[in-house]
């Protein structure tokens, strides 16, 4: 819905391809946090990652930060695939930033804010002459619009708010020029009044920087505000991808469909975020214990993510009979 002119759709920046997450749980049983997930991320694109909670999403941004090696996929930036060994993630972990939701534990305690910021200067562009990291960590603070910046340098993080020291954090992913910021929830812990500030802000970085951003969360109205492209992940199966406007607009797959009614509903406190106790259908489609469009070849037959005339991706049996003519993925 942002609308980004210089989003080039032939300049892939990130590119996760068939990513699985298998993590070991109790009794011997598995959690299945993704299902091979390939999504594309291209340059000053912000594409939102929607789904409930224990959808997947913070797994998928750790995988896309390199900070989670996945059982089985590809992570590619700039061409090449993540190799893990300790120079290729050094120089993985500059291109790619990632912001975390809790603006109180982010921060450490003990460090002032130019600690904070001289820490990637010195490790990612071999900084090392005090009046240059402080010059250098104030544009930072003024890029994030923590003014006159002089001021909050020398502060600690119990002497901010919860929106100064979320801006910090933007303005420490941003010292290492990186390509991609991934923004998992980050505006879920602040007060509503500052989360509309906190969206524009990351757009306006956007559009100054050409920066793109992988933005987590479980609200189809804040994706639908600052994103281009909207994938909704159910159970970490990829189940619809298409732009914001698409996706909010006429949602095709039946889930999709539920978290737009989950929007418009009038609900005293909608957080959006169910957590779902059933248990989780082995065979056959993910979502078919919720779904109203169900049928017998859902019980089945897992459905694949297809790509429609209009350009959406839908993974859905109905759909896929309703619509015909589509591609598989
Ligand atoms: N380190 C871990 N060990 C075991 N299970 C995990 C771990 N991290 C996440 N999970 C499980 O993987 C699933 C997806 O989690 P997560 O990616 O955090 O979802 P979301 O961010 O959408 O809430 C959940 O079922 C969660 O319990
Ligand atoms: S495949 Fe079947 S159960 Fe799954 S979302 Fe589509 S209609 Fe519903
Ligand atoms: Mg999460």
């Amino acid at each position: 819905m942002s609308s980004y002119e210089p989003i080039d759709e032939s300049f892939p920046v990130a590119y996760l391809r068939d990513i699985t997450q298998i993590f070991p749980g109790r009794l011997g049983r598995q959690t299945v946090a993704l299902n091979s997930v390939t999504l594309t991320i291209h340059r000053g694109e912000v594409l939102a990652i929607v789904g409930e909670s224990g959808s997947g999403k913070s797994t998928l941004g750790l995988v896309a930060a390199g900070l989670l090696k996945p059982s089985a996929g590809d992570v590619q930036l700039g061409g090449g695939s993540l190799t893990y060994t300790h120079k290729n993630l050094k120089t993985h972990h500059r291109k790619v930033q990632l912001i975390l939701q809790n603006p109180f534990t982010s921060l450490n305690p003990v460090h002032t804010v130019l600690h904070h910021l001289a820490r990637p200067l010195k490790l990612h562009h071999g900084m090392r002459n005090p009046h240059e990291i402080r010059l250098r960590a104030s544009e930072l603070l003024d890029g994030v619009g923590l003014v006159p910046s002089d001021e909050y340098l020398d502060k600690y993080a119990h002497q901010l708010s919860g929106g100064q020291r979320q801006r910090v954090g933007i303005a420490r992913a941003l010292a290492t020029q990186p390509k991609l910021i991934v923004a998992d929830e980050p505006t879920s812990m602040l007060d509503v009044s500052l989360r509309l500030d906190m969206l524009n802000l990351l757009l306006n970085l956007r559009n100054q920087h050409g920066t793109s951003f992988l933005f987590i969360t479980h609200d189809l109205a804040s994706a639908y505000y600052v994103a281009d492209t909207i994938a909704v992940l159910f159970r970490g199966n990829l189940v619809e991808r298409g732009s914001a406007t698409q996706i909010v607009m006429q949602p095709k797959h039946p889930y999709t469909q539920l978290l737009l009614q989950a929007i418009t509903d009038v609900v005293p406190e909608n957080t959006g975020d169910t957590i779902t106790t059933e248990a989780t259908p082995t065979g056959g489609c993910s979502f078919r214990l919720r779904c109203p469009m169900r049928y017998e070849r859902c019980d089945s037959e897992p459905p694949k993510l297809q790509r429609m005339a209009d350009g959406i991706d839908v993974s859905c049996h109905y759909v896929e009979s309703r619509e015909g003519h589509a591609d598989e993925l």
